[in-house]
């Protein structure tokens, strides 16, 4: 597969520049020289196969149809990354990346939390069908691995790199490449979550076991957040925990498709109360109810 497979990269970069001029004049273009970015492209489908068609990703990109459901970490993350801790203060001023950014619930859940903030958030993916479903939301993206972003040097307020950590063959040099486009004072925002929390048990036990994708990969410890953060050049590093739940009405279809398990709506809802426990909040109109499943997240923090 080339770049996207309806769109070449010169292409999807002249239309960043036309519609999104306050960010595509800072991509690096000439950073790949022409001839390099086919083979370049091949080597990173291999990577990109559990988020792309074959593997979970259709039916990932259906459960986040929803891209509320986890408004509450996904707000606290941009609390996190904003110069003074306030999402709602991030403004066009302010240009964010969002590494791991998937088909783009992070813009999308921002978006909707601060409608009037038009704050540039740039969604990056490795994986081609992942960032073919952003643009084809109007969203600003780009198909590019976590250690090698097609940008100049301190160019962004604000990196994130979160829900999906795990499957980074090398933390410290994608921290190390957020870095470099990181502007002086910029943040960079780590997530991803604890061994030994429930969360982690998930992982290993049921979608190990149950998704279509497997799961085989290690969690990490504070201590693995603060070395990434460090070596990586960031000061004034933090390691914390955050809520990170689930909020849905349908929660078991979503994390049905979330994680692609191969599991009744029924066997999935009785897991989901074994490993987290649920319970009911009713919405301001108290008409429906969403069932919050509970999730506690490791953050790492640290400025460039
Ligand atoms: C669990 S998904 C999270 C997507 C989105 N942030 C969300 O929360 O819905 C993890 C994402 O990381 C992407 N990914 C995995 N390895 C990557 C890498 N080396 N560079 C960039 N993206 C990568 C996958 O393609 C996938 O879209």
């Amino acid at each position: 597969m080339y770049y996207l497979p309806d769109l070449d990269f010169e292409t999807n970069f002249k239309n960043l520049q036309t519609r999104f001029p306050q960010i595509a004049n800072d991509i690096q273009f000439d950073r790949l020289i022409p001839d390099t970015i086919d083979s370049f492209y091949h080597q990173l489908d291999e990577k990109a196969k559990d988020f792309d068609n074959d593997g979970r990703g259709k039916s990932y990109r259906e459960a986040q149809i929803d891209f509320m459901v986890r408004h509450v970490g996904i707000e606290k993350l941009f609390d996190l990354v904003a110069p003074n801790n306030q999402a709602k203060d991030l403004t066009s001023n302010h240009k964010i990346i969002d590494i791991l950014g998937g088909n783009g619930v992070l813009a999308k859940c921002f978006n909707k939390l601060f409608p009037n903030n038009n704050l540039t958030i740039l969604t990056s993916d490795i994986s081609a069908s992942m960032i073919q479903d952003a643009l084809a939301n109007g969203l600003l993206a780009f198909r590019q691995p976590a250690h090698k972003i097609f940008t100049y040097d301190n160019v962004f307020d604000g990196s994130i790199i979160a829900y999906g950590m795990h499957h980074l063959d090398d933390p410290i040099r994608c921290c190390r490449e957020s870095w470099r486009i990181l502007k002086y004072g910029g943040k960079i925002v780590i997530h991803d979550f604890e061994i030994g929390s429930n969360v982690d048990k998930w992982f290993r036990e049921i979608v190990d076991k149950y998704s279509i994708t497997r799961h085989n990969f290690r969690h990490f410890t504070k201590a693995d957040f603060t070395k990434f953060l460090t070596e990586a050049g960031f000061h004034s590093v933090t390691v914390d925990k955050i809520f990170d739940p689930f909020c849905s009405k349908d929660l078991a279809s979503h994390v049905q498709k979330m994680y692609g398990l191969k599991l009744t709506k029924d066997e999935v809802w009785d897991l989901i109360n074994r490993y987290f426990g649920t319970y009911k909040l009713n919405n301001e109109a108290a008409v429906q109810k969403y069932f919050i499943m509970p999730r506690f997240a490791l953050v790492g923090v640290g400025t460039k």
